[in-house]
């Protein structure tokens, strides 16, 4: 069985390498892509402090984003590419960091908890299948390290999964 550490470091860049090895060891000698997906917002959810959601969207048909895995209130089910945050982040292939959603003209709000949130691109074979969205009911949760420490789970997630999702 798996067993979730408790991850004493404030040190944040310390913080992600042992969430980091947390998640390697979680992932490891298994391929599917939902199992996984669903596994890594568990871990995530569970360990980082301040987050009211933390899941996947994944790229279906080209141009919508549905939702995949997922820990935190129900959420929209489909976000067209370019819309909302996540929506931002799957169509230019980058991170967008937002520190207050308020002010984020086209967030999409799901839970109207949310104030901040993080979203990474899945890209594998140079093309982006889906996104790692966090959520914080905290305005400004996350910073340069979050998002360093975030990109490097979704590799680590990448390397571990099957793209066929
Ligand atoms: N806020 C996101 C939508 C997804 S939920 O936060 C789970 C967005 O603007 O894309």
């Amino acid at each position: 069985m798996f067993e979730a550490r408790t991850i004493a470091s404030s040190d944040k860049a310390e913080f992600y390498r042992e969430l980091a090895l947390q998640l390697e060891a979680l992932l490891e000698g298994e391929h599917d892509a939902i199992a996984n997906a669903a596994n890594t917002a568990a871990l995530l959810f569970h360990a980082m402090a301040d987050l009211n959601w933390a899941g996947f969207y994944f790229l279906r048909e080209g141009d919508e984003l549905v939702v995949g895995p997922f820990q935190g209130k129900p959420a929209c089910v489909r976000i067209a590419l370019g819309r909302g945050v996540c929506g931002t982040a799957a169509a230019h292939g980058q991170s967008v960091m937002v520190a207050d959603v308020h002010a984020f003209p086209d967030h999409i709000a799901c839970d109207a908890a949310s104030r901040s949130e993080l979203v990474v691109p899945l890209i594998a074979a140079g093309e982006v299948f889906g996104v790692l969205d966090l959520d914080s009911p905290l305005p400004a949760r996350f910073d340069a390290d979050d998002q360093a420490g975030v990109e490097r789970l979704a590799e680590i997630y990448i390397a571990s999964s099957d793209r066929r999702t």
